[in-house]
């Protein structure tokens, strides 16, 4: 293993010195049908930077998307705190962007209202967002299809609706739960590569699950690798290639060095064989 290649870092990097997100100690405990308790999540520290892209890869059922919804406020923690620019998460944050696990498409409402979704739910004038969304959608290789029903679009196609109403209101901050994760393999190779784009451009700190090593690897400035049940942060590794990055960027020594590192602590918790 080249180590100077690999480096992990307890919860610190040098974006994270400025930390937009912090996750204090967080722990959820839900309860089961029977009364029972779940823990989901423990004891989790976390530092995201102004500008991070952050990945979060683990097993399933580890509380990566809790660890998410906790950040949004859309769930309470059990115990610690998640300060987002200082504040304490006391509720739904509405200054972000999420793309959920499932794109969460309503059938009734065509493409073009689904990606204003956020401006009706909000009471804004959804006319002032009109140019943006279509622009969005063409970005994404959807115009054309602003009238149809999410039912008449393929799963790849109703990923980037999704995809487009988390960016409609251009938030600083995205969290994406696999967001790519019904996609075929060259859409999503083709998505990575857009995401990638805008986020150069932006510089938004994204916050992003994903099963796929190699996606964490080509997006991210770290990637956090969770434990199984009860979810514990277990090791952050520091991805230090270049950017921009390109396709090509696979298939250098340092990409195969982190994905083996990442695969090694997979083997290691016995998550893979
Ligand atoms: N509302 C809930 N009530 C009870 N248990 C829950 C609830 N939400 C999640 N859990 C449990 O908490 C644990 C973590 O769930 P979570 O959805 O965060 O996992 P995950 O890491 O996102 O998994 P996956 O990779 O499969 O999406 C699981 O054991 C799940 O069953
Ligand atoms: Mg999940």
């Amino acid at each position: 293993m080249p180590a100077d290649i690999i480096q992990t870092s307890a919860s610190t990097s040098s974006k994270s010195a400025d930390a937009l997100i912090e996750i204090d100690g967080v722990g959820k405990t839900f309860t089961g049908q029977d009364g029972e308790n779940i823990i989901a999540l423990e004891d989790t520290d976390l530092k995201i930077g102004r500008g991070e892209f952050l990945s979060i890869v683990g097993p399933s059922g580890c509380g990566k998307s809790t660890l998410l919804n906790l950040v949004a406020g859309l769930l309470e923690t059990t115990r610690g705190e998640i300060r987002i620019d200082g504040e304490q998460v006391n509720g739904p944050y509405t200054d972000l962007g999420f793309a959920f696990q499932s794109d969460l498409l309503l059938d009734w409402r065509t493409v073009l209202r689904n990606v204003l979704l956020q401006c009706d739910m909000r009471g804004m004038d959804s006319k002032q967002h009109t140019g943006r969304a279509r622009k969005l959608l063409k970005s994404v290789g959807l115009e054309g299809f602003e009238d149809k029903r999410p039912f008449e679009l393929s799963g790849g196609m109703r990923q980037r609706v999704a995809l487009c109403r988390a960016l409609l209101l251009d938030p600083p901050m995205l969290l994406m739960d696999e967001p790519f994760g019904a996609l075929d393999a060259l859409t999503r190779e083709q998505m990575q590569s857009d995401l990638l784009d805008m986020w150069q451009e932006t510089q938004k700190t994204v916050l992003f699950i994903t099963h796929s090593i190699s996606e964490a690897v080509y997006l991210s400035d770290r990637i956090v690798v969770m434990s199984a049940r009860p979810g514990k942060v277990r090791e952050i590794i520091d991805v230090d290639i270049d950017r921009p990055r390109d396709l090509s960027v696979r298939d250098s020594a340092e990409f195969g060095a982190i994905v083996h590192r990442v695969r090694l602590l997979f083997q290691e918790m016995g998550v893979i064989h």
